[in-house]
């Protein structure tokens, strides 16, 4: 891919890091637009300080004006549009921020990248592109027989987030229909691996099985989730950038349907093996008040992206998981000046009304 000059939402946030490390490593050049809400980090783009193919700027997507001077005044290639709430159980104790983010928000970029592209002469407005990264949640729960999620699969979204999700994927494509802007969209499973905030279910059980607290188990812990090493999704997302069609959508997937207490008990295995202290961890292991509307299983169909586009996920979960356990232990400084802010108010909220 020739080097390009990428304007992306969210880039300090878990994928969206991930995707500015491995976009600048490739050459690329990024501007980083971040509200930093609790979930933005700094410290994860710490490797890019004082590079200046990194530009970080302070602000919301919600915020018009800014977005209009930085399409000014950077001209990107594209828009790679990361910056959501990303957390179904906040999303079931506060939906409100959810709407504003991923639907008010995401419109109001959609309105400046129109604009802008309108603003461009004919060659550049063609090869503008509008990447809008969404998930799987929005196509609703499978039963255990059920073919995996495709392209066509209707949508059905069941939390407040995915419904939030599925709305913007819905503006997305109206903005391509009516107003010819060209987007593409990427719907992609669960992601895993360094950076992720630790209230999603692996990083939240390695630091509470490190810190010999109980593993809380959703229900009966059978629910399945598809999970992807996240530089696979950034692998995806650069590779449907470059090659991707205008209007199209791709799921992103990582053939690897897990339940949830078979995730819980590998990272306890691992654990016993490389951080032998309070062995055995799964003795943690706690059942607990299942989630409202829990979704029971996610499975993608990524054929089309790895037909058409020629991607297929790299990492296996047997390494990417050990990898990722590997990256929590070696870097607990980042998890606990996470976890000593309003990250307690947080897991005091969630976890004490399913005791
Ligand atoms: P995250 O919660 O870790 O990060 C979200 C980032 O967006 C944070 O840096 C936050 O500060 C920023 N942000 C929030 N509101 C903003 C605003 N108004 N303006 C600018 N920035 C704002 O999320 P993530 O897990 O990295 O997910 C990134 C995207 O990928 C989301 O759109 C999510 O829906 C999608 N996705 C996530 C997964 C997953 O497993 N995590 C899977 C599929 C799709
Ligand atoms: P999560 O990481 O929140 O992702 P999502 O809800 O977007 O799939 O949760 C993954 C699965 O793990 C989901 O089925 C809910 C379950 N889970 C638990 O069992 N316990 C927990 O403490 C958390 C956070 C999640």
């Amino acid at each position: 891919m020739r080097s390009r000059v990428l304007l992306v939402t969210g880039g300090a946030g878990f994928i969206g890091s991930n995707f500015i490390l491995e976009a600048v490593r490739r050459g690329h050049a990024v501007v980083n637009l971040d509200a930093l809400t609790y979930a933005g980090n700094m410290d994860n783009l710490a490797s890019l300080h004082g590079n200046s193919a990194h530009t970080f700027v302070h602000g919301s997507i919600l915020d018009s004006a800014l977005i209009a001077r930085l399409l000014d005044e950077h001209r990107p290639d594209a828009i790679v549009h990361f910056a959501a709430e990303s957390h179904v159980d906040r999303s079931i104790l506060g939906p409100a921020a959810f709407v504003d983010t991923n639907i008010i928000g995401t419109f109001t970029l959609l309105e400046a990248a129109l604009k802008h592209a309108r603003s461009l002469a004919e060659d550049d407005r063609k090869t503008f592109r509008f990447l809008h990264v969404s998930t799987d949640e929005v196509y609703g729960s499978l039963s255990p027989d059920e073919a995996a999620f495709h392209e066509e699969t209707p949508y059905r979204p069941n939390s407040p987030y995915s419904a939030s999700k599925a709305a913007s994927d819905h503006l997305v494509r109206a903005y391509f229909h009516t107003y010819g802007l060209q987007v593409v969209t990427t719907n992609c499973s669960n992601n895993y691996g360094p950076y992720q905030f630790p209230e999603k279910l692996i990083p939240l059980m390695i630091h509470n099985a490190i810190n010999g607290k109980s593993l809380p188990v959703y229900g009966d812990g059978q629910n399945v989730r598809d999970w992807l090493y996240v530089t696979d999704h950034c692998d995806a997302i650069l590779t449907v950038l470059e090659d991707g069609t205008p209007g199209e959508t791709y799921n992103v997937g990582g053939l690897n349907e897990q339940k949830n207490l078979d995730v819980v008990k590998i990272l306890c295995t691992i654990l016993d093996e490389l951080h032998a202290e309070g062995a055995p961890h799964d003795r943690l292991i706690t059942y607990v008040k299942d989630r409202p509307g829990h979704d029971r299983r996610y499975a993608i169909d990524c054929r089309k992206l790895q037909s058409s586009l020629g991607w297929s996920p790299k990492e296996s979960f047997e390494t990417g998981i050990r990898k990722t356990v590997q990256w929590y232990l070696d870097n607990a400084v980042w998890v606990e000046k996470i976890v000593s802010g309003e990250y307690r108010e947080w897991i005091t909220g969630n976890y004490a009304s399913r005791a």
